[in-house]
């Protein structure tokens, strides 16, 4: 049966096999091609349809159902986008944003799975917050990881079109943001445009910025002073959401990298 991971390319049949000895309870080194382990009709009735679904090219987190993110694992599934450890660096901009010495209340806008919301309620024990997102699936995601990782009480969720649907009177120390800013005809991983939602990919209008402008723009009345606003962006977008920023009347505080070196994350404040 493990002959099947020869037929992947490498990569894919390492995590395969990692996949296995975590279904297994095994170490990594006991999954090989030429290991003695005899796997029982029911381990193999387990593994086998999980292995079919990484061969055709489902990503490994689909397959698994939780991707390990910041400090904790979260669940993921096909209703939302794969959290990226590129997106980590939002998460630690964020963090240097704020101090955990007051109350605090947080905004992320299109939680997805909650990856960036979860993490921060969890690093803050003081700080509350809100989750929107467009998607009653994606919503339902973040909702059952701030259950497991224990911020549930602090976060309140609402199925919104970005700002549109908070309370006119609600007000934010900050809000943080990775919304979709692919344009059609972007090159993408094949894994990711067939498996990944649309929905949490796409700009509608073929401006990158779209939900970039909107979520500046709608902000404004929700921002306690000295508020900050945290987006994550797409590689070489910086110039553009500087000036996007500019136009909205707002100003960029720092940019920051990911671990390959591309700007991913910028913090802005409102010109005063
Ligand atoms: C790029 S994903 C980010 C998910 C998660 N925050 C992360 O970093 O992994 C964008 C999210 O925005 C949501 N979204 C798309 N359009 C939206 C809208 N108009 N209003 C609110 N959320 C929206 C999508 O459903 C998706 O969950």
């Amino acid at each position: 049966m493990l002959s099947f991971l020869e037929d992947n390319d490498q990569a894919t049949a390492a995590a395969a096999r990692n996949f296995v000895a975590r279904v297994l309870g095994l170490a990594t080194h006991e999954i090989s091609l030429d290991s003695k382990v005899e796997l029982s009709h029911e381990q193999i009735g387990k593994l086998l349809p999980l292995l079919q679904r990484l061969q055709s090219g489902e990503p490994l987190a689909y397959v698994e159902g939780s991707v390990g993110f910041y400090k904790h694992d979260f669940a993921i599934d096909s209703r939302a986008l794969i959290p990226r450890a590129d997106s980590e660096v939002v998460v630690e901009l964020c963090l240097e944003n704020l101090t955990d010495k007051s109350p605090l209340r947080l905004l992320d806008v299109g939680s997805g799975s909650g990856c960036l919301i979860v993490s921060l309620l969890s690093a803050l024990p003081r700080a509350d917050g809100v989750a929107i997102d467009i998607e009653v699936g994606a919503l339902e995601l973040t909702s059952l990881n701030a259950k497991t990782i224990g911020v549930d009480q602090r976060l309140q969720l609402l199925r919104s079109d970005c700002l549109a649907g908070l309370d006119a009177a609600d007000r934010f120390d900050l809000i943080v943001s990775n919304p979709p800013y692919i344009t059609h005809g972007e090159e993408l991983g094949p894994s990711v445009a067939e498996y990944e939602p649309h929905s949490a990919l796409f700009v509608t209008n073929g401006d990158a910025m779209q939900f970039y402008r909107r979520i500046m723009i709608e902000a404004k009345v929700h921002l306690l002073p000295k508020a900050v606003l945290v987006f994550e962006i797409g590689a070489n977008r910086q110039d553009d959401l500087a000036l996007a920023a500019n136009e909205c009347g707002y100003q960029v505080l720092e940019q920051r990298k990911d671990m390959c070196s591309i700007v991913r994350a910028i913090s802005l404040q409102l010109i005063a």
